[in-house]
Parts: structure tokens; C-alpha cells; sequence
């Protein structure tokens, strides 16, 4: 097994300011010491409250955002091996603080779908400019070279020619992130994220659109980083499954496993609010106690132990850190 992107203890703040003059008094710690690795060709589900950092991760992993510590490695062949311990002369770049030139030449394989393709797509502009920009922008190709690629990425997600000439206001929405979807991946990507790419479309859309996305990752072999509030498309979509609170993952495991034994106190409270269809089933919903506190001030420890069922004394002293405790489960909790 093999992965395409490997961060370690990754770190990305947003700066407080008050006042007149703007002065800076804390931090939103978006993202704090998150170490976590998708694996090549695979989908890794995101989920957790609003907020908790999610869009942040993903932004960052991709260098959208510029981290203010750690380390990502990115192989776009995904032939990074399975351990903590890469340094980066093992051949694998780091690319945490890589600018420039360097870092737009890896721009073409990492890619994001948004939420909302009503807000990312250019509205002046026509289907065939918006779908062929990444490749003018990244010196690609360009001419009728681009004009044909445009055209085949566009039958692979299920549009056509005629819509070529046409600006986004005349697309459903469904249409609308099959554009977005092929803007994304005309550049050839090997790792694509995708931020809550169906929550903006109805029902029988979203189930089209997942089809799509599976379809697409067989085809390109792409490795996919999937957010979404939605819990069943994340048991439907993803091999494995990272869960995030407050800045940090706090459990990742393969879907099944964390499905059925959801160590985390904070997952079993999260996967407890999925509607079961057997009445008679046992599964009972946990409430949780109080709001998520504040990502500026998060609670020393563990940052749940507030509102914990199970909450210890070494809870509100000592953070926990994340470690195997069941085979490829990862969790960060002091039960165990
Ligand atoms: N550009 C920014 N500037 C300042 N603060 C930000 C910025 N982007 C996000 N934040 C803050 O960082 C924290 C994490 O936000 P993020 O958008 O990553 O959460 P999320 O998990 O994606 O939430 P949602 O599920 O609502 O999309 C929040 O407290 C948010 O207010
Ligand atoms: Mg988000």
C-alpha cells in the first residue's frame, strides 16, 4: 500500500485582529498538528461538525493555503510508502513551503470540486473557456489541442458540444458541477478533492453525481478526498474514513470498521444521529453536552473532554495522541 499525499503534525492558523489599527490578538487554529495520509486511489471520507476545520485540511493539503508548520509530501504517482518516517530525500517532495514555479508546476495534479458551482464558475464566462482555463493557465496546451481535450472531458462527464457556447446560468445544477467536475479534471489530476460536492444539488441528482464521481476515479485512477455532512454518502463513497474535531483527526479507519465500532467518543455521538431503519434497533442517539467550543481557545487536553461522557482526570491535562489501537484503526482517545 502505497500513498499519494503524507502530511505530518500539519498546521494552519488564521490570525484574530481587533481594533482600529487591526492588531492581532489570537488565532482560529483551523487546523493544529494534523498528521493523516490518503492513500493512491483511494476515497478518504472527511467528516465532522461545521467548522471543525474540514475545508481548511483540504485547502492546505493541496497548497491553497500556505501552512504555518509541518510537512506535506506529495508524490503524484502515489508512491509514497506507508511509513511515518519519510524524509524527504527518500526522492518525495515537501511541499509545505515550496513557492513559485515549483509550486505551480504541481498545481495541474492536485485539484477541488466546491460546494457550490453556482460561486466557482465564472459567470461571463463561456463552458469552453471555464473548462479549458487550467490548461491555458498552467501552460498545458492550448489552441485546438485544448478545444479537444475540452470537448472529451466534457463527454466523459456527460455533457456534450452543444453546450460549449453556453455560460453557466443556462445549466442546471446537476450540469453545473458536471462543468465544475470537468474543469477539475482536464488538467489530468492524481489527487482531487471534493468539498461537500453534492450538497447543493437535490436527491436524484446527488446519486447521478456520485456515479459519476466513481466512474471517473476508475477511469483516471484518481485519488479522491471526499467532504460531506452526509453520512450515508460517506459510507457509500469512501474506503476509509477520517473524522475531525476541533482542528484535529481524531479517529481514521477503514468505512466498515469505523462503522461498526466507532471507538471515539465524539464519532459514536456523530455516526449515533443516522437514522436507523429498524425501529427496533438499539442504536440509540447521543446527545452531546454544550456547543463545540471556540477554535481560538480550544480546551487544553483533549479538546472534546468538555463534552465527553467519559471524560477522565488525563483528560484535561494531557492531549491524546493518535495511535493503532485496533488493526489500520487509528483513534486519538485516553479510554484507550
Ligand atoms: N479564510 C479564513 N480566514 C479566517 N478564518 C477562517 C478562514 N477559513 C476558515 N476559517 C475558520 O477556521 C475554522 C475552520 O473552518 P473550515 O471552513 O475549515 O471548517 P469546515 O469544517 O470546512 O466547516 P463547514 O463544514 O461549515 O464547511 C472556522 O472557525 C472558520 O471560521
Ligand atoms: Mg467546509
Amino acid at each position: 500500500m502505497t500513498n499519494i499525499i503524507y502530511t505530518k503534525d500539519l498546521v494552519k492558523y488564521f490570525p484574530v485582529k481587533s481594533g482600529l489599527f487591526g492588531r492581532k490578538i489570537g488565532d482560529v487554529k483551523a487546523v493544529d498538528r494534523v498528521t493523516i495520509s490518503v492513500r493512491k486511489e483511494e476515497t478518504l471520507g472527511l467528516v465532522g461538525e461545521s467548522g471543525c476545520g474540514k475545508t481548511t485540511l483540504a485547502k492546505t493539503l493541496i497548497r491553497l493555503y500556505k501552512p504555518d508548520a509541518g510537512q506535506i509530501f506529495f508524490d503524484p504517482e502515489g508512491k509514497i510508502p506507508d511509513t511515518p518516517l519519510i524524509q524527504s530525500h527518500d526522492g518525495i517532495l515537501e511541499i509545505a513551503k515550496i513557492e513559485g514555479a515549483k509550486l505551480r508546476s504541481l498545481r495541474r495534479f492536485m485539484q477541488i470540486v466546491y460546494q457550490n458551482p453556482t460561486t466557482s464558475l465564472n459567470p461571463r464566462m463561456l463552458v469552453k473557456d471555464i473548462v479549458a482555463e487550467p490548461l491555458i493557465v498552467q501552460g498545458i496546451c492550448k489552441g485546438a489541442e485544448a478545444e479537444a481535450r475540452v470537448l472529451e472531458i466534457l463527454e466523459k462527464v456527460g455533457l456534450g458540444r452543444e453546450h460549449l457556447y453556453r455560460y453557466p446560468h443556462e445549466f442546471s445544477g446537476g450540469q453545473k458541477q458536471r462543468i465544475a467536475i470537468a474543469r477539475a479534471l482536464i488538467t489530468n489530476p492524481s489527487f482531487v478533492i471534493l468539498d461537500e460536492p453534492t450538497s447543493s444539488v437535490d436527491v436524484s441528482v446527488r446519486a447521478s453525481l456520485l456515479e459519476l464521481f466513481k466512474e471517473m476515479q476508475k477511469k483516471m485512477n484518481l485519488t479522491y478526498l471526499f467532504i460531506s455532512h452526509d453520512l450515508s454518502i460517506i459510507e457509500a463513497i469512501s474506503d476509509r474514513i477520517a473524522v475531525m474535531y476541533l482542528g484535529k483527526v481524531v479517529e481514521l479507519a477503514e468505512t466498515k470498521e469505523i462503522f461498526n465500532n466507532p471507538l471515539h467518543p465524539y464519532t459514536q455521538a456523530l455516526f449515533s444521529a443516522i437514522p436507523v431503519p429498524d425501529p427496533e434497533s438499539k442504536r440509540k442517539r447521543i446527545l452531546l453536552p454544550g456547543e463545540p467550543p471556540s477554535p481560538v481557545n480550544p480546551p487544553i487536553g483533549c479538546r472534546f473532554h468538555p463534552r465527553c461522557l467519559y471524560a477522565m482526570e488525563i483528560c484535561k491535562q494531557v492531549e491524546p495522541k493518535l495511535v493503532e489501537v485496533r488493526p489500520k484503526h487509528l483513534v486519538a482517545c485516553h479510554l484507550y
